[in-house]
Formats: C-alpha cells, structure tokens, sequence
C-alpha cells in the first residue's frame, strides 16, 4: 500500500549537523511502514524551487545511514529562502518565492513537507505553512538555543567534541605555562561553551549571554599566576561579545558570519598586559559539526522522525516535534521559532561553575 496515505517531502535547511541523516531514516522508515511514500529535497529550500532538485527516498535509499554525518539530502544557509538573520530578527521572504515553493510542491502531488533545521529554517517553514503548505519541524541544531524542546539533536555530539578538544590542550597549555583559548560554535547562546568548559576543566568561559571586561579577565589571570597557575585554558563561545561588542563579518549571505572574537580578546589582553601572558588560541569550529553522530544524538533524531510521522498520522500541521523529558511531542511552529533558549543564572552548570570560582561573568 506505498503511498497510500500520502506523499510526503523532506529536506534539510540551514547548517549542517550530526543525526541529519537518522531524523531521514527514523521518518522514511516508520513513515512507509504507515503507508505513506517520500521524496528528498536537495539543497534546503532551494530544493522545491525551480528547477526541482528532488531525490528518491526509499526504504533502501535510507537504510545504513543513521551513523553517517552530514545528510544525504544536501543543505544550504544560503539561498532565496533566508528566513531569519540574526537573534530576533525575521525575515520576510519574497510572496513570489512562497507563491513557487507551493506550486512545485502542487505539482509534485506532495501533502506535507518534513523541514529539518534550526530557528532560521523553522521560521521559513512557518512562512511556508502560512501560505497553505502542510508543515512539519523537526529542531534541529548544535547550539541547543530552541527554547521549545529540551534538546535539538547534533548538540551532544557538538559539546562531546569541544570537551575532546578541551582536553588535548590541557597538556600542552601546561607544559608551556600558556593562555589557551579554545573558541567553539555558539552564535546567540552559549550552551556548547558552558558545558564543555565544565566538564573540560576550563579557568574561564566566556558566552554571549554574560558579557565581561577584559579588566577583569586579566586579573583573574593574574591572580591564578599568583597561585602558581602558570597555564590557563579560557572556552569561548564565537558570540561572546568582546567589551559590548559580536565578532561578526559579512559573508555576503543572509546569514551573519561569526568569526575571528578569539583573536579580539586576545589583542585587548596583550593591549593591557602587554607581555605577560603567552596566548594561542583553537578554533573548534565546523569539527563540532562534522563526522559521526554519537549514541545520543542518533537515538534522539530516529526519535524526532518518528515523532514527525506520529505528528503527520495525529492531522497535525505547523507544528515542530520536541522534546520534553522522556516524551517526543509537538508545539506550535510560531512558539518553536519565537524563543531562543539562553543561558541562565537558574541552570545547574551555570550555578556550578559559579561555586568553582571559574570566572564568568
Ligand atoms: O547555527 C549553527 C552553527 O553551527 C553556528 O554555531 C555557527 O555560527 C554557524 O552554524 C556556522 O555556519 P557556517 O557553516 O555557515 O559557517
């Protein structure tokens, strides 16, 4: 009975991210098994605009591919349907380009669209869905920063990196009495930083939400000099803001690059302390995105595509799958897209490295 039920699309938006792939696989195999049949979007959005890049996804054509990186649909942060630039900000995307996406998907007898990204993407796809096309979200991001679920996949394999990384350089921080600064992914929020300078054993962390003064970074390192502590590692989020200020450049797309704060805040220490301390810094960067999704993210992306085939059976639409304790659900798309998940003085990691002296401010 394939395809009885419907014909359902699926694509990936926005950046990359572990557990892409398992999201495919969970949805296509559980939704055949439903009755309904699948067709891949390639390249995000850009995939139902013309020309059509469509891929078959069959039962075949996903199995075996839970454990692989990246996703098999191609994506893009680029392109016609930028729908969100920036913290808050939405952008409206063109009627006419609304108007196409719908009429492809018409044309192509598909019944609901599965969209797989993160709050820029959602907020496309809520577009989309405004305009009478049957929508389905499922969060997707290593930042974690959705507010409406209780974790995006790809963020456990995100910090399990940056933690990996945290821990190759205590040894040569050490042997060398350096400054070492490990920037990870982090544009509004500073999850990954948070968590991974914890369990990594940061001596500073540095997010967006907390901003600080170079004054008193410099002497909280001083100080640790002072009781020997002849090396410091310090985790920054690349949204960390530098005296008030994003690292941000023009990647001459819709979305805002972040780049190159590492290298700011260490040029305002060697400004204050000019000599004192030996800096280097690592950039995590799109490590934290690539490569095998670890069991978590895996298991909690199969899940997510479950969920958005228990969503499409339930008659649900504009909707995102989440998370909420033990339980897959789902929550309106317009409350998914309309609340970033900040770090706060109430979370437990915060309060914990609060107790510790780490500094943060
Ligand atoms: O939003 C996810 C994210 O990984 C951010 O943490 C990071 O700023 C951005 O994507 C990088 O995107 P790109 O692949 O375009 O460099």
């Amino acid at each position: 009975m394939s395809g009885a039920r419907g014909r359902i699309g699926i694509l990936t938006a926005g950046g990359d991210c572990p557990g892409l792939n398992a999201v495919i696989s969970g949805a296509v195999h559980y939704g055949i098994r439903n009755g309904y049949e699948f067709v891949g979007f390639q390249r995000g959005f850009e995939g139902i605009l013309t020309p059509v890049l469509t891929q078959p996804l069959t039962d075949k054509d996903v199995s075996g591919i839970s454990h692989i990186g990246g996703t098999i649909l191609h994506t893009t942060n680029r392109g016609r349907f930028g729908g969100k630039v920036g913290v808050g900000n939405s952008n409206q995307i063109p009627d006419e380009i609304l108007e196409e996406a719908k009429h492809n998907l018409q044309q192509l007898g598909i019944d609901a669209l599965i969209i797989i990204g993160g709050d820029g993407s959602l907020s496309a796809g809520l577009q989309l869905s405004e305009k009478g096309v049957r929508v389905i979200g499922v969060p997707k991001t290593i930042d974690n920063d959705l507010a409406a679920t209780d974790q995006t996949f790809g963020f456990s394999t995100a910090l399990t990196v940056a933690v990996e990384a945290l821990d190759r350089v205590h040894t040569t921080a050490t042997s060398h009495d350096r400054l070492l600064f490990v920037e990870v992914m982090g544009r509004h929020t500073g999850w990954i930083a948070l968590k991974a300078g914890l369990a990594g054993g940061a001596d500073a962390i540095l997010l967006p939400e907390f901003p600080f003064q170079i004054d008193d970074l410099v002497a909280y390192l001083r100080e640790r000099r002072k009781q020997n502590k002849n090396s410091s590692i310090v985790v920054v989020a690349e949204g960390a803001m530098v005296e008030g200020e994003l690292s941000i450049e023009d990647g001459g797309s819709s979305e805002v690059r972040f780049a190159g704060v590492t290298q700011r805040i260490m040029k305002r220490i060697e400004q204050k302390a000019p000599d004192e301390f030996e800096m280097r810094a690592t950039v995590v960067g799109h490590i934290q995105r690539g490569g095998t999704p670890n069991a978590r993210d895996r298991i909690l992306a199969r899940a997510y595509g479950v969920g958005a085939i228990d969503a499409l059976l339930a008659g649900e639409n504009a909707v995102m799958v989440s998370l909420h304790g033990q339980e897959v659900s789902t929550v309106p798309l317009i409350e998914a897209v309309s609340h970033l998940k900040a770090v706060g003085e109430d979370v437990l990691e915060y309060q914990v490295v609060k107790k510790l002296g780490i500094f943060m401010h």
